[in-house]
C-alpha cells in the first residue's frame, strides 16, 4: 500500500458530455472547469503534493478558432475566480509547456497568480498549457547538452516538471486508451488508470476511488 503523490489527469470527453445533451462543445468545456474546480479541492482535501491536468495541447491548435478561444476564455475566467481562493489554501501553481507564446493577457494573468502563489507549499496544482511532451524532451536535452551533460539526470533536471514529485498515477477520462504526448517522460514508472467516465461527470469520489486503486497496486520498477 502506498499514497500517491503526484497524480496527473487527462481531462478527456467534454464535447461527448455535451453531445449526448445536445448542447454546444463549450457547454462542455465549462462543465469540464466545474469538475476541475472540485477535483483540485478535492486533491487538496486529500492531502496530495502535486495534481497536473492537461488543459490545452500543443496539438489543440489544430481546433476550430472559436473552440480555441472558448477554451482559454474559461481558463482565465477560473483562474480570475479560484486565485484568491488557491492563496488562502496553500495552493501552488505552477504551468508546464510553453505558456509563454499564449496571448498578452494571459500571460499576464499566469505570471501574477504564479508569482502570488509561489510561496504556497500545499498541494501543487500543474496546468499543462501549450504543452507536448516529445517537445518539453526535446527542449530538456537541448539544455542539458548546452551545459555538456546528457544523462536521465540532467534532462530530467531540465523538464518542466522539475522539482515535481515523481509521477505516481496517469488517469486518462472517457475511455480513451493513448498518451497523446502528454508526460511521456515522466509516465515511465506511473500506473496508469484509464476510465470511462467523461471529463464533465468526473467527481472527487472518482479521484478518490483512483487513489484507492493505486494504493492497491503493487509497483515494481523492473525489479521482481
Ligand atoms: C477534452 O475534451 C478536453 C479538452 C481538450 C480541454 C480540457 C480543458 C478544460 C476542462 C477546461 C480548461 C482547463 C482548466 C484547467 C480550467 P474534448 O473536447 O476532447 O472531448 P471529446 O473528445 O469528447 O470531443
Amino acid at each position: 500500500m502506498s499514497k500517491a503523490r503526484h497524480v496527473a489527469i487527462i481531462m478527456d470527453g467534454n464535447g461527448r458530455w455535451a453531445k449526448k445533451r445536445h448542447l454546444p462543445r463549450a457547454v462542455g468545456h465549462q462543465r469540464g472547469v466545474e469538475a476541475v474546480r472540485e477535483v483540485v479541492r478535492a486533491a487538496r482535501r486529500m492531502g496530495l503534493e502535486a495534481l497536473t491536468l492537461y488543459a490545452f495541447s500543443t496539438e489543440n491548435w489544430r481546433r476550430p478558432e472559436e473552440e480555441v478561444s472558448a477554451l482559454m476564455g474559461l481558463l482565465k475566467r477560473y483562474i480570475i475566480a479560484d486565485l484568491e481562493e488557491f492563496i488562502a489554501n496553500n495552493v501552488r501553481l505552477k504551468i508546464i509547456g510553453n505558456y509563454k507564446s499564449l496571448s498578452a493577457d494571459i500571460v499576464d494573468l499566469l505570471e501574477d497568480a504564479l508569482a502570488k502563489t509561489a510561496h504556497n507549499d500545499g498541494t501543487t496544482l500543474v496546468v499543462a498549457l501549450n504543452y507536448g511532451s516529445q517537445d518539453e524532451i526535446a527542449r530538456a536535452a537541448a539544455q542539458a547538452a548546452a551545459k555538456g551533460e546528457v544523462t536521465i539526470e540532467s534532462i530530467g533536471a531540465e523538464l518542466d516538471t522539475a522539482g515535481l514529485p515523481p509521477l505516481d498515477l496517469l488517469i486518462r477520462t472517457s475511455g480513451e486508451v493513448r498518451l497523446s504526448n502528454f508526460l511521456l517522460w515522466q509516465a515511465a514508472y506511473a500506473e496508469m488508470l484509464f476510465v470511462e467516465t467523461l471529463w464533465p461527470d468526473f467527481t472527487p469520489a472518482h479521484l478518490e476511488a483512483a487513489l484507492a486503486e493505486f494504493a492497491g497496486r503493487e509497483r515494481r520498477y523492473g525489479g521482481r
